[in-house]
């Protein structure tokens, strides 16, 4: 039996019978409620707080209880046993690669990893101090000029050789970026490397004539990257459909989810975690500090999110990784900082009542800070690790046959027909 949800119209007294399924009902069916001589009714939604933009198999997440799930895996498994490229090809394929399909995508990866030598001059046209989200927003649209081909979007072909160059290069762009910045050489990929050793090789190494990468600083960048892998419909994925939905190039859609993840309300929230904890300064100021925090104040970057009512599950395997990170690098001082801070806020009835726990970022920023990387570098870490995930979420988009060009509707709010005045009688 069909689910259905009956709706009275109290400006005209109709009833109407709207279909649920899945939880939702099709704004479209909204349309045919209507007072005569008006467009009918539609829904208003700034954000898509309660609006479900697409069907995906993607990932799966129960912000209630913590459940993170890509392609019906947990979070915790993948970060626990298996390695971003097999991460990358499970989200873009649904399943998990046998030892055939790896051994060929993780080929296919290497064989893609350099750039185009223009792209190094390209980036050279930057200033010293350009930011290196700008340079890798700008790079990876650049990518669509060098492989013009990228255009064909409906060969799957095409598409997965594409896919497979974006994800290769993304860490050789966000290498040359890093190395802008610093005024020093590009490293090219040394491809007898693995995805996260190389990315590590291409970042830090001078004269010696192998960089070889301390296993357990390797291990945590490749957690870090799974845990960035998708996230479901969030402000890039969401930005990365909606300008492939015009039929753009991957490149230029890919580029657009740079574009949004730049900002400080999505990738951003890391660096500012950091900023309050060197502000912070010393254990005994917390109470101070969360003080101010209960009165309004400020608030205390890296706890609460829009969709985790509970510990987001990244920031337990985040935790982890910085013991592991700290190991190698030694304790960053801000640590014990962090973990008093968390320690209240969990007992802490305002933050309890709220629901709010630390989130993905609470702790990415002392890791990658102990991996030397300065803090405008760290969104372009994430945007390294979610490259899979907006590719997976764009190839979803353009199979769908229900999707068509994203184009919301607006309540008019401004002027109705008036009369042109000339420039001197305004
Ligand atoms: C992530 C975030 C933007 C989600 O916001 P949201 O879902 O719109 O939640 P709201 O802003 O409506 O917050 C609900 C309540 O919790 C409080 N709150 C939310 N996050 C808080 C925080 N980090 N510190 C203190 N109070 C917070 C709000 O003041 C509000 O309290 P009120 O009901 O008394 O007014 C928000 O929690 C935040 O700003 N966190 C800090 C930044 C951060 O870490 N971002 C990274 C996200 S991955």
């Amino acid at each position: 039996m069909t689910e259905t949800l009956t709706i009275r119209d109290n400006r005209t007294g109709r009833d109407y019978e709207i279909p649920i399924s899945d939880g939702t009902i099709r704004a479209a069916d909204l349309k045919q409620i209507a007072v005569e001589g008006e467009p009918g009714l539609a829904t208003y939604d700034p954000g898509f707080v309660n609006t479900a933009s697409c069907r995906s198999s993607v990932t799966y997440i129960d912000g209630d209880a913590g459940i993170l799930e890509y392609r019906g895996y947990p979070i915790e498994q993948l970060a626990e046993s298996s390695t971003f490229l097999e991460v990358a090809y499970l989200l873009l394929n649904g399943e998990l690669p046998t030892e055939d399909q790896l051994a060929t995508w993780t080929h296919e990866i290497t064989m893609h990893t350099f750039l185009h030598e223009n792209i190094k001059s390209f980036m050279e046209g930057f200033r010293y101090d350009a930011h290196p989200m700008g340079m890798t927003m700008a790079a990876v649209s650049a990518l669509s000029t060098f492989y013009p081909d990228a255009t064909d979007i409906h060969d799957p072909d095409n598409r997965r050789l594409q896919i497979t160059r974006l994800i290769a290069k993304m860490p050789t762009i966000g290498a040359f970026v890093f190395r802008h910045g610093q005024g020093k050489p590009y490293v090219y990929p040394d491809n007898e490397l693995s995805y996260v050793e190389r990315f590590l090789a291409m970042l830090f190494q001078m004269s010696e004539r192998k960089y070889n990468a301390d296993p357990r600083l390797a291990k945590a960048l490749e957690v870090l990257f799974i845990l960035h892998a998708d996230h479901e419909q969030n402000c890039s994925a969401n930005a990365v459909r909606s300008v492939g939905s015009s039929g753009v190039d991957p490149y230029s859609a890919a580029a657009a989810g740079v574009g949004a993840l730049y900002g400080p309300l999505h990738g951003g929230a890391n660096e500012a975690v950091l900023k309050m904890l060197r502000r912070i300064g010393d254990v005994s100021n917390i109470p101070d500090f969360i003080d101010g925090v209960k009165g309004g104040k400020e608030r205390l970057m890296g706890f609460g999110h829009r969709v985790y009512k509970n510990y987001d599950p990244r920031a337990k395997i985040i935790k982890k990784a910085a013991d592991d990170v700290f190991e190698v690098t030694g304790v960053n001082p801000l640590l014990k900082i962090a973990v008093e801070l968390e320690k209240i806020a969990l007992e802490d009835d305002y933050f309890v009542s709220r629901k709010l726990y630390p989130n993905v970022d609470f702790y990415s920023g002392l890791i990658y800070e102990a991996l030397e990387f300065p803090p405008e570098m760290f969104t372009v870490l994430f945007a390294i690790g979610r490259m899979p995930g907006w590719l997976a979420q764009w190839e979803e988009l353009v199979n769908d046959k229900e999707q068509k060009i994203a184009r919301p509707k607006q309540i008019y709010t401004g002027a109705r027909t008036r009369d042109f005045v000339p420039l001197a009688e305004r």
